[in-house]
């Protein structure tokens, strides 16, 4: 008592005991309940990997029909969330209104605050998991001045993901499988991160005992900064603006110089190669081969291959992360990157409720509510303001 470590930016603070994913920084290794990160891209489906990390073991037959069952009807949002949406301005950013959106979710499902059913609990999670597809597409026809398509729950999750933000005028959509699967492995990838910022957010949120969906509307403002989610979007802008292979050793030393992050590269844990960029640039080719190759892609990995042998990057262990090659994928997908963050807050979503379920269930769990090292003054005698004026 009494006693405070300063450590800002939790560096060396461990906020919770967590069985959901592991995580080594220094090996390069990540596992979602003990399964390696590319046996699951490899062979498993988004919402196989969600009801993994939220059951917390794989399904067996019917456990799997049923959640996705489950996910598949509940993907359908109140008509009155739809008014909610089209009040935006034109050019709204879709994270400002996928947040917005989610948060006010809560007020559809008053039952929601009862976190100590878990029936309900459930009821939740179903909900939050099947919604977002839906809620991330129609902010992104939003921003296109396009009328919102609904869900066709005759597809997979992807494939109906891609119809809602797609379709035209056909009486129904088929999306191309090489993209539906690539954005399967988009979405396993970045399904659970462990402590990062936003499922910090969502638990620190969550010790409140709030529902849910006020807790993951913590984490989707988490994650749009800049320095979170918001990096593949800037991953995209930056190469833009570098245009050419020519320009990388000038744009390096001006990263070098302080002017500038190099975006997509650095991660607070992977001090080697983040494992799901390696998935990510397999995952590239895949997709190029059905859209065509983006030239940016030369641009990336010209910046790659410079920093990987420059002394400035290696001595401070910096490689690239999920995010340097996820941007040019959702581009060739023709994303606009206000888009990319969303891509990440939709299958992080599941990660987000594993953690909060654990957090829920937890004995030990008390709300969170950190020390300081107060640094201002002590003691002063107010003045009233008729005799400082
Ligand atoms: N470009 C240039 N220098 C960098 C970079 C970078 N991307 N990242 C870190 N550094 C330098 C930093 O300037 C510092 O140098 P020095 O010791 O000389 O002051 C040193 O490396 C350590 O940096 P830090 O900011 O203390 O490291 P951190 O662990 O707090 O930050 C990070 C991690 C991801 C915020 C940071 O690497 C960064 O800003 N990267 C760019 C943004 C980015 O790609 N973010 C996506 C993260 S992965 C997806 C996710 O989980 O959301």
């Amino acid at each position: 008592p009494g006693l405070a470590v300063y450590d800002p930016g939790f560096t060396n603070t461990a906020s919770t005991r967590s069985a959901v994913t592991y995580i080594d920084g220094e090996k390069g290794i990540l596992e979602y309940r003990g399964y390696p990160i590319e046996q699951l891209a490899e062979s498993s489906t988004y919402l196989e990997v969600a009801y993994l990390l939220i059951h917390g073991e794989l399904p067996t037959k019917e456990q799997h029909d049923q959640w996705v069952h489950d996910i598949t009807f509940h993907t359908f949002v109140h008509e009155n969330l739809k008014s909610q949406l089209q009040g935006f301005r034109y050019d709204a950013h879709p994270m400002g209104m996928l947040l917005s959106s989610v948060g006010a979710l809560s007020t559809f499902y008053p039952e929601a605050r009862n976190i100590k059913d878990p029936q309900i609990r459930h009821e939740q999670i179903v909900r939050m998991i099947a919604k977002m597809p839906t809620l991330g597409a129609w902010s992104f026809r939003h921003a296109q001045g396009k009328p919102y398509i609904y869900p066709d729950n005759d597809l997979s999750y992807t494939e109906n993901f891609l119809s809602m933000l797609f379709r035209m005028s056909e009486p129904k959509y088929d999306p191309d499988p090489r993209l539906a699967k690539a954005l399967e492995v988009l979405f396993i990838l970045h399904a659970d991160h462990e402590q990062n910022a936003s499922t910090n957010a969502v638990r620190s949120v969550g010790s409140s005992q709030v529902d849910p969906y006020s807790a993951v509307t913590a984490g989707i403002a988490a994650l749009y900064g800049p320095l979170h989610g918001g990096a593949n979007e800037a991953v995209l802008k930056m190469l833009k603006r570098i245009k050419t292979k020519e320009n990388v050793p000038a744009f390096i030393e001006g990263v070098k110089n302080g002017e500038e992050r190099l975006m997509g590269f650095g991660h607070r844990v992977y001090k080697n190669y983040d494992p799901r960029a390696t998935i990510i640039k397999k995952a590239c080719d895949d997709v190029f081969e059905v859209t065509g190759v983006n030239p940016l892609l030369e641009v990336a990995q010209e910046l790659e291959k410079i920093a990987l042998e420059d002394e400035y990057f290696v001595k401070r262990k910096l490689y690239p992360n999920v995010d340097f090659y996820s941007g040019l994928i959702y581009e060739a997908l023709q994303f606009p990157p206000e888009m990319f963050t969303v891509l990440f807050a939709i299958p992080r979503t599941s990660g987000w409720l594993a953690q909060w379920l654990e957090l829920v269930d937890d004995p030990e769990q008390k709300i969170a509510r950190p020390k300081q090292i107060y640094t201002g003054d002590r003691k002063l005698d107010f003045v009233p303001a008729s005799e400082r004026w």
